[in-house]
């Protein structure tokens, strides 16, 4: 489970407190099959975690209140957040009477498409689940998860999964070898609510052959075949709403590594390379004429 691996507990006078690394993601395959009863879209799709983390150290008080910093002030730190939410949620639903400090650093970008609150929410609660001495089982933890988000639950499992329903199903799948990636993400973010809707229920009755190729690929660690079958049914959205993402995925497309694509709901794209040798290279080349207040950064698989 890539969040319980990235768990230190740590002892200390006042009790147990807790160093959690929450790692972002990119979806390879993603399709959409029609909106579901509750307004959400029915998804497959084949979800990586990404050695790219965000930080959280975790803390007990006996105050019962959750008091919650994050080293970027454009991010809010209130009960917006999803960490903030999921410490209310656990609380909620355990009648713990404990409170929490939490100090979140953030390293991945947001409103990206890369996971990031989502993968915060689910370390926070594994974090929480320790500290505040619950006990609860993993699949108590995911069911509170999918409360807070569709992507939250896969943060609880494997590094690698085919997600279902609204992407709270979590079937944790093979990865053969360690993936190198690109990141190239543009100076503006996308809301994940606002590219479904420019989406307007586009998708497809089932999941095409790419789906199982890709599964293939992750298997057998076929990078070349992983790059020829990548995937996002969210992209020309995203497109339509961000021209910036066109022209920069034309641009990742035109440099030669095994594939490109934009993760989730965008608006970060990421370039599948074939080792790290050319994931480094891709950066150096893709540097000149990269719009201002755009960031780049190279992630592999764990
Ligand atoms: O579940 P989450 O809060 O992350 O979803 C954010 C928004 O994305 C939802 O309000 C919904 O508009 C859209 N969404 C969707 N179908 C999904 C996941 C998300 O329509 N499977």
């Amino acid at each position: 489970n890539v969040i319980s691996m990235r768990i230190r507990r740590i002892d200390t006078p006042t009790g147990v407190a807790v160093k959690a690394l929450a790692p972002a993601k990119v979806n390879l395959y993603l399709e959409t099959l029609g909106k579901r009863p509750d307004g959400y879209h029915e998804l497959r799709t084949v979800i990586l975690a990404i050695e790219l983390c965000d930080e959280l150290d975790l803390a007990g008080n006996e105050t019962g209140e959750i008091r919650l910093t994050c080293d970027r002030p454009e991010l809010s730190a209130g009960p917006d957040n999803l960490v903030f939410r999921a410490a209310r949620l656990l609380k909620e639903k355990t009648g713990c009477p404990l409170g929490a400090d939490i100090r979140l650093a953030k390293r991945i970008p947001w409103s990206a498409g890369l996971g990031g609150g989502s993968s915060d929410a689910a370390a926070a609660l594994a974090g929480l689940n320790e500290i505040w001495q619950l006990g609860l089982s993993a699949g108590k933890l995911a069911g509170f998860a999918a409360e807070l988000g569709s992507d939250v639950p896969f943060f609880l499992h494997a590094p690698a999964a085919l997600c279902a329903g609204r992407g709270e199903e979590v079937r944790p799948v093979k990865v053969g070898r360690t993936f190198d990636f690109l990141l190239v993400m543009p100076p503006v973010g996308l809301n994940t609510g606002d590219v479904y809707r420019e989406l307007a229920g586009q998708g497809s009755a089932e999941p095409d052959r790419r789906l199982d190729e890709v599964l293939a690929a992750l298997a057998e660690g076929d990078v070349e075949r992983l790059g020829r079958n990548l995937h996002n049914r969210l992209q020309e959205a995203a497109m339509r709403l961000c021209p910036l993402v066109a022209e920069l995925h034309q641009r990742l497309n035109g440099i030669g590594t095994a594939g490109c694509l934009m993760s989730g709901s965008g608006s970060c794209l990421f370039a599948l390379c074939r080792n790290r040798t050319e994931a480094a290279q891709a950066e150096d080349g893709f540097r000149r004429g990269l719009p201002p207040g755009s960031e780049m950064a190279q992630a592999r698989t764990f």
